[in-house]
C-alpha cells in the first residue's frame, strides 16, 4: 500500500488522540494533527513524529486556512478524520445561542468545510477515506443535549450524501456511533450530568450513563481507533456510507 496522508481532527486528546497513535503504531501514513491552540498538540506531534497547525475549528476561515496548510505540506489528505467536538449538557430552555452555534459549528459546519476542501485531491487520485466522529446521539437522543444531538444527526447526514457523491471516485465515508468512551469529554460529563440529575459522580456513570447499554463499562479509546483503522484499510473499500455502533448493544433497544 502506498504511504498514506492523514489529516485528524481534535488529536491532542481523547479518541482524535487514540486514533493518531493507532497510525502511528501501524506505519506507512504521514500524518498532520491538528486542534486548538492551546493543547498539548504540539507535545503530542512531536511524539507520534506527525506534523501539526493549530485552528479552531469553529471559524470558517480556519478550516479553510487548515486546508490550504494541509495541501501544501502534505500535496494531498488521502485519509481525513473529522473528529473534534465539544458537549454541552443543557435543557433546551436554558441553551444559550453561542453554545448551539459553536457545537453546530465544531461538529457539523467544519466536518462539511474540510470534506469539500480535500474531495478534490482524493477524487484526482481515486482513493478516499472520510471517518466522521459521529456518536449514538447521530441515531437516538437524549434530554438535556440537543444541539450535541443535532449536530451528530446532521453529521450521518453528511456522511451518507458524501458516500453517494464518493463511491464513483474510490472515496468512502462513515460514521462511527461510539457510546461512552473514557475520555476527557467524558469524565466533564459525569461531574454535569451529576449537578443536574442531583446525583454522586460515581452513580451518575452506573444509573445513568451505563443504563441502556448491555455490555455494561466504559468503551476505551483504543477500540473506536482500531475500527478507524480498519475502515482506511483495503478490506473496508465497500463499507461506504455506514453508521457503525460502538455502543454495547446501546441502540439494540
Ligand atoms: N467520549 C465519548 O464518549 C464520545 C462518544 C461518542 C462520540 N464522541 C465524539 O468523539 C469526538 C472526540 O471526543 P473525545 O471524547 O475524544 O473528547 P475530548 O474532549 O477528549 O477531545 C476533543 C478534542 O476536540 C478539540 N476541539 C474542541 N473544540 C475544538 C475547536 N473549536 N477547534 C478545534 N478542536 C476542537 C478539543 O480541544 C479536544 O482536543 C467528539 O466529536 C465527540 O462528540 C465521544
Amino acid at each position: 500500500m502506498p504511504e498514506r496522508n492523514v489529516l485528524v481532527t481534535g488529536a491532542a486528546s481523547g479518541l482524535g488522540l487514540a486514533i493518531a497513535e493507532a497510525f502511528a503504531e501501524q506505519g506507512g501514513y504521514r500524518l498532520l494533527l491538528t486542534d486548538l491552540e492551546d493543547s498539548s498538540l504540539p507535545q503530542v506531534a512531536k511524539r507520534l513524529d506527525a506534523t501539526w497547525h493549530a485552528a479552531d475549528l469553529s471559524r470558517p476561515d480556519d478550516c479553510d486556512r487548515l486546508i490550504d496548510a494541509a495541501l501544501e505540506q502534505l500535496g494531498t489528505i488521502d485519509i481525513l478524520i473529522n473528529n473534534a467536538g465539544l458537549q454541552r449538557v443543557s435543557p433546551i430552555e436554558s441553551l444559550d445561542d453561542a453554545d448551539w452555534d459553536r457545537l453546530i459549528a465544531v461538529m457539523l459546519s467544519a466536518p462539511f468545510r474540510l470534506t469539500r476542501g480535500v474531495w478534490p485531491s482524493m477524487k484526482t487520485r481515486g482513493w478516499g477515506r472520510i471517518i466522521n466522529m459521529a456518536s449514538i446521539h447521530a441515531l437516538v437522543a437524549s434530554p438535556h443535549k440537543a444541539a450535541y444531538v443535532a449536530a451528530k444527526h446532521g453529521l450521518l447526514g453528511l456522511t451518507r450524501t458524501a458516500a453517494l457523491e464518493g463511491g464513483e471516485h474510490g472515496i468512502t465515508v462513515n460514521a462511527l456511533c461510539p457510546a461512552y468512551v473514557r475520555t476527557p469529554l467524558v469524565e466533564n460529563q459525569i461531574a454535569d450530568q451529576a449537578r443536574i440529575q442531583g446525583l454522586p459522580e460515581e452513580e451518575v456513570v452506573e444509573r445513568i450513563m451505563l443504563a441502556p447499554s448491555a455490555v455494561r463499562r466504559l468503551i476505551e479509546p483504543k477500540e473506536v481507533a482500531a475500527l478507524a483503522l480498519y475502515l482506511c484499510s483495503d478490506a473496508a473499500a465497500s463499507i461506504s456510507g455506514a453508521a457503525l455502533p460502538i455502543d454495547g448493544a446501546w441502540t439494540a433497544r
